[in-house]
């Protein structure tokens, strides 16, 4: 798959920074089996690009994304379901190694919700709508949702939400820690470029170490994390960046990281 052969999504770049744009209007970017294998492509393309250091993932004013596709999902079986196993490939987001901020507008829906909370940092415009609706159509969030929610708004907000099916706005998330930021809806792209810019800075080697040990602390004990980590940090001993940056700090300048 090519970037020229995309049917929905827009994919861009802006010096380091990465821009995948989630791009099914009519459907407010309904999350289609053709939209993952899109974005999944791109999003690899970009962790495996030298030049690109952080990633945004975002959508429309209007919808972020109102969850997976109902309509490619109401005559599925339990069998021709698990066959496909769609889901594996929505599971692909979290592997990827670069940060991925979403700039998140309108609707997070679903799935939608699910694909935010597998990104590292949210900035919201204060129109998003956040939430896990599957109660109302008869089934249960599927590609993480009773996961990643729980873990980040604790279990009470979780359960409320989950069961009823009630989306949060954006001062909400924000309260619940699941956003950083709450910005008008004309600033949400340019804050999560902003904050792209100052990340793109950084060494590509801490960050992703810093993004690998920061997502240990879901699958593993406190300990085992704290030695995942410590490892992490003695392994960036053996990179330029690390060199650079201690020496740049002491000769009193601005470090240039190459991402050796
Ligand atoms: N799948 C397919 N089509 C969708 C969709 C979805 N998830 N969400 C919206 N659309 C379509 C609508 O069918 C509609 O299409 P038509 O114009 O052809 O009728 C179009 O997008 C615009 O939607 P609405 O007319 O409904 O717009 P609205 O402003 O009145 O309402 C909304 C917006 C509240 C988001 C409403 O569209 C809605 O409730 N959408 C479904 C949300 C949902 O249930 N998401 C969870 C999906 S299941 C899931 O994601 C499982 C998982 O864990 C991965």
């Amino acid at each position: 798959m090519t970037e020229a052969t995309y049917k929905n999504i827009l994919v861009d770049q802006d010096g380091a920074i990465g821009i995948v744009t989630l791009n099914r209007p009519k459907v407010l970017n309904a999350l289609s089996h053709e939209l993952m294998d899109e974005l999944v492509a791109a999003l690899e393309i970009f962790d495996r690009d030298d030049k690109i250091r952080v990633i945004i993932l975002t959508g429309s004013e209007r919808a972020f994304a109102a969850g997976a596709d109902i309509g490619e999902m109401s005559d599925e079986t339990t069998i021709s379901i698990m066959q496909k196993d769609r889901f594996a490939t929505w599971a692909k987001v979290a592997k990827i190694k670069k940060p991925i901020i979403a700039a998140v507008s309108g609707y997070a829906l679903g799935g939608g919700c699910e694909l935010m909370m597998s990104c590292d940092i949210i900035i919201a415009s204060e129109s998003a709508q956040i939430g896990q609706p599957e109660i109302n159509i008869g089934v249960i969030p599927g590609a993480g949702g009773t996961q990643r929610l729980t873990r980040v708004v604790g279990k009470h907000k979780a359960m409320e939400m989950i069961l009823t099916g009630r989306p949060m706005n954006a001062q909400e998330a924000f309260h619940y820690g699941l956003v950083v930021k709450v910005v008008p809806v004309e600033l949400y792209l340019d804050e999560a470029k902003s904050l792209a810019r100052e990340i793109a800075k950084k060494s590509p080697v801490a960050l992703k170490m810093a993004k690998e040990a920061v997502l240990k602390t879901f699958d593993t004990s406190i300990s085992e994390g704290l030695e995942f980590e410590r490892k992490n940090f003695y392994m960036l001993f053996s990179s330029e960046d690390q060199k650079e940056g201690m020496k740049a700090f002491l000769e009193k300048r601005q470090p240039t990281f190459s991402g050796r």
